[in-house]
């Protein structure tokens, strides 16, 4: 009895001198101030000579896409100050996240894989289930967003805004006039988002050397001369043998060019993509935004559920593992259901054994060993690592005393 007492005296005692030692100053919250240069970083004109214009249409000035960084790491545009865009997207990671869900506002996870976000000018579409196609319009929803970021009261985010005084010099300079609104707001954070390029990889280099050399066709169907062998042997099969390129396309080797698709990654899926009736008129299950592959070495992981860690698995996923989904698309159907594949992979289906009941036969892909390291090898010349370290796009936030 005694020896408890003596226990919760002593207790009482290290409560007593840990409340006494967290005294306000001891708590003391450290500030972060942004921290920029004299002179605004140039946000308008790419690092380098390109195959392409990498801000689509948009112009960018450089003191708003300056306001616009700020913001996009300030924690204090979240509901509990602790969530920037910066948290998810992060430029280590090709600003996407080293994690397969992401932890949001309130320690929630995200639902999805969070997104990489470089030549966003150049996309026309948003979301892995493309339900934006306004860049201005949907970088404020991550803040609305419960899950990311939780601050769904825009009134209450631009008086947040006024009321912190580093940024009044910021609007003044970015827009001439001090004055916070939601649609600034928009409009910074979607300067600076798409001031995020990437045209200073490997492939970039080819592709400029390819067309300077005087080629005018499709650069991608002949070799680069800065390339090893088994990168250009790599990108041959990618473009020219399973077809890879007929979904990842353009600049960026996503689906600018095409509708979102399902690549059969389950029969039942249990996030569905993509709402409402696709071309045919069919509700649409598993349809997803074909994403860019840059910088895709730094992005894992993989999917919009993050299911693949490594680049390894998503190849062999596409060379033994497509499910035959009702609504799988063409692309990646056996030759003999309509799939495009440029050569015939497999043994030849004879007419009377295709199926017409509506059964799928995904399309298996017979890839040699050295025909998957190849592709590695070739999806690795997709990386930027200018974007990845340029400080122009990094934190400007400080901990001051
Ligand atoms: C908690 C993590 C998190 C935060 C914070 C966050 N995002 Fe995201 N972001 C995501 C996820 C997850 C997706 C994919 C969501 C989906 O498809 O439903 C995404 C998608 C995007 C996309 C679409 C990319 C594409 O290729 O379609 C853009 C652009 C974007 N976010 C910008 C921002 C901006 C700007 C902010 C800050 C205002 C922000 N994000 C804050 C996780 C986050
Ligand atoms: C039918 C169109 C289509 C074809 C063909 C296709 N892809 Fe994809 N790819 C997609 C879509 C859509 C996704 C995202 C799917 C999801 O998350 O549900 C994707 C995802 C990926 C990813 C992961 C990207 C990320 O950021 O998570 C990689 C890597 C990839 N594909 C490589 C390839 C390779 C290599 C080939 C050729 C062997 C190929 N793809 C063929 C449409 C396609």
């Amino acid at each position: 009895m005694s020896n408890r007492l003596t226990f919760l005296v002593a207790l009482a005692c290290t409560m007593l001198i840990w409340m006494v030692g967290c005294t306000p100053e001891a708590v003391k919250p450290l500030k972060r101030l942004p921290v920029l240069p004299d002179d605004a970083y140039d946000y308008a004109t790419p690092p380098r000579e390109s195959f392409f214009i990498p801000y689509g249409d948009s112009v960018i000035n450089n003191d708003v896409a300056t306001l616009g960084r700020v913001l996009f790491y300030d924690q204090q545009l979240s509901a509990n100050h602790r969530t920037a865009c910066g948290s998810c997207h992060k430029q280590q990671f090709g600003f996407a996240d080293n994690s397969r869900f992401s932890v949001g506002y309130e320690n929630q996870l995200t639902g999805r894989n969070t997104q990489t976000i470089v030549n966003t000018g150049t996309q026309l579409g948003f979301f892995w289930d493309l339900r934006e196609a306004i860049l201005d319009h949907m970088v404020l929803q991550p803040i609305a967003n419960h899950i990311e970021m939780g601050l769904d009261d825009t009134l209450e985010m631009e008086g947040r805004i006024r009321n912190i005084q580093y940024y009044s010099p910021l609007f003044e300079k970015a827009f001439g006039t001090d004055e916070v609104t939601t649609q600034k707001i928009g409009v910074a954070l979607a300067q600076y988002v798409k001031s995020i390029v990437s045209v200073s990889t490997k492939y970039d280099e080819g592709a400029v050397a390819v067309r300077n050399s005087g080629v005018t066709g499709n650069v991608n169907h002949v070799d680069f001369p800065n390339y090893t062998e088994q990168e250009n042997f790599g990108k041959h099969v990618f473009f020219l043998k399973f077809a890879c390129s007929q979904c990842h396309g353009g600049v960026n080797l996503d689906g600018s060019l095409s509708a979102p698709k399902n690549i059969g990654l389950e029969v039942d899926y249990v996030d569905n993509g993509m709402p409402g009736l696709d071309d045919f008129g069919r509700v649409r299950d598993g349809f997803f935004k074909t994403p860019s592959l840059r910088n895709i070495q730094f992005t894992a992981p993989y999917m919009h559920d993050g299911r693949f860690s490594r680049l390894e698995d998503v190849i062999e996923f596409y060379n033994s593992g497509i499910q035959p989904h009702p609504l799988l698309s063409e692309e990646l159907r056996t030759r003999e259901q309509g799939g495009l594949t440029f050569e015939h992979l497999g043994p030849v289906i004879p007419f009377d054994q295709v199926p017409t009941d509506g059964r799928v036969l995904p399309q298996r892909m017979y890839m040699t060993g050295e025909e998957k390291a190849a592709i590695v090898a070739f999806l690795k010349t997709l990386s930027d690592y200018e974007t990845l370290t340029d400080p122009k796009f990094s934190d400007p936030f400080q901990v001051v005393e």
